[in-house]
């Protein structure tokens, strides 16, 4: 094995700026390869001025030439992929270097039905907060052996029977327990059937592919949805999603060997916003909050949903370093902070009377910790045109260094605006 392979992930409740950091890293990267999650995920790279904003396909799709892979782990929503891929090909860019999973699970209109359904179901005080994408209740069937993947597509007959049996229990819940109107089966597999002959020419091997390219001494990229905090095991349960969004994902959601990693690298938001319901410890409803939503541009790129903004929650982050193994932060969005007088960091929580640094992911408990905080001093000065680290204002270089010593982890990439070339390179 002579290639390399690294994970990016994102180590708060996603939205750190994943897709700009694949995408800056992206001319030394041979392949691209999303492992987890579905099209419940929003990867927004700018190039020159263009706002572009992937919700399944990899970010690496921008690069013409280059291999992406959606791995096994994915959920597929045929519509969006195929969306995409329109959108992608309008532009003028080459199609040719994508390759499907046959193991990826098919996200289907039931599910999408459910998805909102079930939230219906919880009511008020017990919602997910989801992004009504199908993704828990395709997940759902995944587990419980009674999915759809992509190669079941392919095969017209094998599906209308694997349909016709799904349904009886789906419409049966529609109608009994949520109210809804069943489906009729045509309605589900006429569409079905065209998805499969449109995904069929992407439908490849991608354990195979990935093994041989690092054979080759190729450069794999796993680019990671979602984040840490939202991860189904070890996030903030049960507010997460609905797949391993950490790094050891990477690993069963491709194939690839667990001692092929070199370098898991962790996207980190230089403060902390969150979408959609569950504790947030630094978030602040007030004058804070707001202004970083409005600076930081912090809607949502899948729902248009205002996120929930606060500061740096260093008690997450390290809980995150720790989970992942991680090597190297990349530190974005770190402009959105100019202009505030001062900048407080999370170090640690009040629980009951008494300081912890200790983060414990279970939603019952992190209700109830309140943010402990040291104040830092804050900087004016435009730093959207910084190209190095030495040209930061002290109060810019102090912060970063404050993350740094913190987090126990080196930031090598910094940064400073939207565009994929306002960003400082520290040796990533
Ligand atoms: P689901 O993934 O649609 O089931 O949503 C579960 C939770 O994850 C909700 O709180 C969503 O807001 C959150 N979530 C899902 N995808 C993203 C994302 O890409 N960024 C931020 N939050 C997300």
């Amino acid at each position: 094995m002579k290639g390399k392979v690294d994970i990016i992930i994102g180590a708060q409740w996603g939205d750190e700026g994943k897709g700009k950091v694949v995408d800056m890293m992206g001319s030394d990267i041979d392949v691209f390869v999303r492992y987890q999650g579905g099209a419940n995920a929003g990867h927004t790279v700018i190039v020159e001025g263009k706002k572009i904003v992937f919700h399944l396909l990899p970010s690496g799709m921008l690069y013409p030439g280059k291999l992406c892979v959606l791995g096994n782990g994915v959920v597929l929503d045929p519509e969006q992929f195929l969306k995409e891929l329109e959108d992608l090909h309008e532009r003028g860019q080459d199609r040719a270097r994508l390759v499907v999973s046959p193991s990826a699970h098919v996200v289907m209109p039931y599910h999408k039905i459910l998805d909102r359904a079930q939230e219906a179901f919880r009511g008020k005080g017990h919602m997910i907060g989801t992004t009504g994408r199908g993704i828990g209740p395709c997940y759902v069937d995944k587990y419980a052996r009674s999915g759809l993947r992509v190669e079941d597509l392919l095969d017209g007959d094998r599906l209308r029977e694997s349909l016709s049996t799904i349904l009886e229990e789906k419409n049966r819940l529609f109608t009994k327990l949520y109210g809804e109107t069943p489906l009729p089966l045509d309605e589900v597999y006429l569409p079905a059937l065209e998805w499969g002959k449109a995904i069929a020419p992407y439908v490849g091997d991608p354990v195979q592919i990935l093994q041989e390219a690092l054979d080759e001494g190729k450069r794999v990229l796993l680019e990671g949805a979602q984040a840490t905090l939202l991860d189904i095991d070890h996030g903030t349960y049960p507010y997460v999603t609905s797949s391993s969004t950490s790094a050891a994902g990477g690993f069963t959601g491709t194939g690839l060997p667990v001692s092929s990693v070199d370098r898991v690298i962790a996207v980190v938001k230089a403060y902390t916003t969150r979408v959609g319901e569950g504790p947030m410890p630094t978030e602040d409803k007030g004058e804070t909050g707001e202004a970083l939503r409005v600076r930081g541009g912090e809607f949502g790129a899948t729902t248009g949903r205002p996120r929930r903004c606060g500061w740096l929650d260093m008690v997450g982050l390290r809980y995150a370093m720790r989970l992942n193994g991680v090597n190297a932060i990349a530190l974005t969005k770190l402009d959105v902070l100019t202009g505030m007088k001062e900048i407080q960091v999370c170090t640690a929580y009040d629980l009951n009377g008494t300081n912890t640094d200790r983060f414990n992911g279970a939603a019952h408990i992190l209700e109830q910790c309140r943010p402990v905080y040291e104040t830092l001093p804050g900087w004016n000065e435009d730093i959207s045109n910084c190209t190095t680290f030495e040209s930061l204002p002290r109060a810019a270089r102090d912060y970063v260094e404050y993350i740094e010593k913190n987090a126990g982890v080196p930031i090598k990439l910094i940064g400073v605006g939207a565009d994929r070339v306002q960003t400082i390179n520290r040796g990533l």
